[in-house]
């Protein structure tokens, strides 16, 4: 576009000007991220998504040319053309430090207002205004960066999977409800009237249904939605590295070409050779009774110690009451951390357990040169504390953190206050990674919500076999041939085997009490389609954004999205979700019912 640039067309990235560059004529663009007049000298940082140059306007310009320099402000859009040449005071702040361009021509492409917040990495801007200028916000560094890893690492995974023989096969957004356990963003059908469609929280349908069709392996970046309360690592558009394979023959024929994924993805991006073996793999269960967790973050240790056997005659109610019910005592030893935690801090952390839905926490202390301290001292034998202390290895300078109630609330409460201790005492190192498999996942779990057995997964996957007689007699206690990816305590990826079997498939149903009906109505071309010859297969999906944050090291998932939504599900900068004309509902045969929610 000759007369936009007026033959100004770019030649080089801003940030790429190194010492080999000086004596190269030169055309930048970019954004000005700072202007210095200094009377006979201008100096414009241009920036671009690849860095930053100097620029410099002197007196061997044309006159015409600083007069334009002169007008340059913040954010201003320009084409610069000039000499690369070494520059007087160097400085290592930016790539091209050593280097600057001395302008000889100047176009001015746009002119910017004064943006609303300035455009710096280390911004103390809010999120919210930040979030309503997100295209500003964008232009800083660390997104930009974030967005080119995130193409990255997409890039490298088509590779991977490509040369591993996957095909990419996009599937449809406007689809029958999928059964991932969250709740559907509808949409309702203008022809026909009362009926919607749901997008999908993921392809898990269709993607088997690929399977059936002889496809072998596919893949996708697929992007999924789900109505579900928002979290740092959760959006509600979200995006997964989907996939599946035919004729597999158990977990680990899955599992192993993930891993190799994932390796090429930390080689590619970081530099970093995740090694030749296998990752490590640990049972559910294993994960639940060592962290109290099915993604344990495993960098550090304070591991949960079952106790419940020091405690089966304990006249303590808490106790009593927690073993009477099948649940169980357990512990959690902070080595060494209990001088550095005063009265306050113990008080704090009791209440910080109950925000995880414990009803309380006991804890004893021993501080060096002190005698043992407890919130329950006067419960506790000789022998009741000889005995815990010998499992926990609790001795003096060490706070030992006890819970007592049904299982899963001791699990979610001594896993919880274990990453709390890991942040407050700053027990992880924040550039390790630690990688490994969760398998061996219960089947089915208790639903108190629904009053049944709900699945684990979803209702595709395959049990063990040698669980497969407990079906009808004790489904709680079988194990599923699922696995979850978990990198430095997050749930990265799951998936699982599948049943290929319409028997099967139809008795987990059942087991799931699913009535023929509802079978037919949500999943009957499906449930068809096993009747016309179903491969073995199983997959797999990988959260891409959870990816990007892990890779990156952001706390927060909206950082390595372009156009993230905050906790209410909004978008801050569009203002979606809005209301729409009366015409518009009309035709979807919609009335709004205003509630005074
Ligand atoms: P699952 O529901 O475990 O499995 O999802 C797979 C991975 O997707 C990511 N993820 C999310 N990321 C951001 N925001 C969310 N709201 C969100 N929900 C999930 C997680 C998770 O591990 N169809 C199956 C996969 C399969 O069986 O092949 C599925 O969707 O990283």
């Amino acid at each position: 576009m000759a007369e936009f640039l007026a033959g100004l067309k770019r030649t080089d990235y801003c940030g790429s000007f190194r010492m080999e560059s000086c004596g190269k004529e030169v055309v930048v663009t970019g954004w000005t991220q700072k202007r210095r007049n200094l009377g006979s000298l201008i100096f414009v940082d241009l920036r671009d998504r690849t860095g930053i140059v100097q620029v410099v306007f002197d007196e061997t310009c044309d006159k015409a040319v600083f007069e334009k320099a002169e007008l340059i402000r913040s954010e201003f859009v320009l084409a610069v053309k000039g000499v690369v040449r070494e520059r007087s005071s160097k400085t290592n702040k930016i790539a091209t430090g050593e280097v600057e361009i001395l302008a000889s021509e100047l176009k001015i492409l746009s002119e910017a207002d004064t943006t609303p917040f300035e455009i710096l990495d280390d911004t103390n801007a809010n999120e919210a205004l930040r979030l309503k200028y997100r295209y500003l916000d964008l232009r800083r560094p660390s997104l930009q960066n974030k967005l080119i890893v995130r193409n990255k690492i997409s890039k490298v995974t088509r590779d991977y999977l490509d040369e591993n023989g996957f095909l990419e096969i996009e599937t449809p957004f406007l689809g029958k409800s999928t059964p991932e356990g969250a709740r559907d963003y509808l949409v309702p059908s203008r022809i026909h009237e009362g009926c919607f469609y749901a997008l999908p929280q993921s392809p898990q349908i269709y993607k088997q249904l690929l399977m059936i069709s002889g496809m072998d392996r596919y893949y996708q970046l697929a992007k999924c939605f789900r109505d579900e309360d928002l979290r740092a690592n959760r959006q509600p558009e979200f995006t997964q590295i989907d996939l599946e394979m035919s004729f597999v023959e158990d977990e680990t024929d899955v599992m192993y070409p993930v891993e190799g994924l994932i390796k090429r993805v930390f080689k590619e991006t970081l530099g970093l050779d995740l090694g030749e073996g296998h990752f490590r793999t640990m049972t559910y269960e294993e994960g639940m009774n060592k962290y109290g967790s099915d993604k344990p973050d495993t960098r550090f240790g304070m591991e949960l110690n079952d106790i419940s056997d020091c405690f089966k005659d304990s006249e303590f109610a808490v106790f009593k009451n927690a073993l009477s019910v099948g649940g169980s005592v357990r512990a959690i030893n902070a080595k060494g951390f209990a001088d550095k935690l005063s009265r306050k801090d113990l008080d704090a952390l009791v209440e910080f357990v109950k925000t995880l839905g414990a009803k309380g926490l006991c804890w004893v202390t021993h501080k060096t040169g002190e005698g043992l301290k407890s919130s329950i001292m006067k419960f506790l034998s000789e022998e009741q504390i000889a005995k815990f202390s010998e499992i926990c290895n609790f001795e003096e300078g060490d706070a030992l953190f006890i819970a007592a109630d049904k299982n899963t609330t001791v699990f979610n409460t001594l896993g919880g206050l274990r990453l709390h201790l890991a942040e407050k005492f700053n027990l992880i190192d924040p550039n390790s990674y630690d990688i490994l498999w969760i398998t061996d996942f219960p089947m089915f779990e208790y639903s108190e919500e629904e009053d049944r057995i709900v699945a684990v997964h979803h209702p595709f996957t395959a049990p063990k076999t040698e669980d497969i007689p407990l079906l009808f007699t004790d489904p709680l206690k079988m194990h599923a041939k699922a696995y979850d990816l978990v990198i430095n305590g997050q749930e990265a990826g799951g998936g699982s085997i599948r049943i290929h079997s319409r028997e099967l498939q139809k008795q987990v149903f059942t087991a799931l009490g699913l009535s023929d009906e509802v079978i037919r109505r949500k999943f009957g071309f499906f449930v068809d389609a096993f009747n016309y010859g179903t491969p073995p297969h199983g997959g797999l999906a990988l959260g891409l954004d959870r990816l990007v944050m892990l890779i990156t090291k952001c706390d927060s998932i909206k950082e390595v999205i372009a156009f993230p939504k905050v906790q209410t599900a909004s978008c801050l900068m569009s203002e979606a979700p809005s209301t729409v004309e009366d015409k518009q509902l009309e035709e979807l045969y919609l009335t709004v019912n205003k509630s005074e929610k």
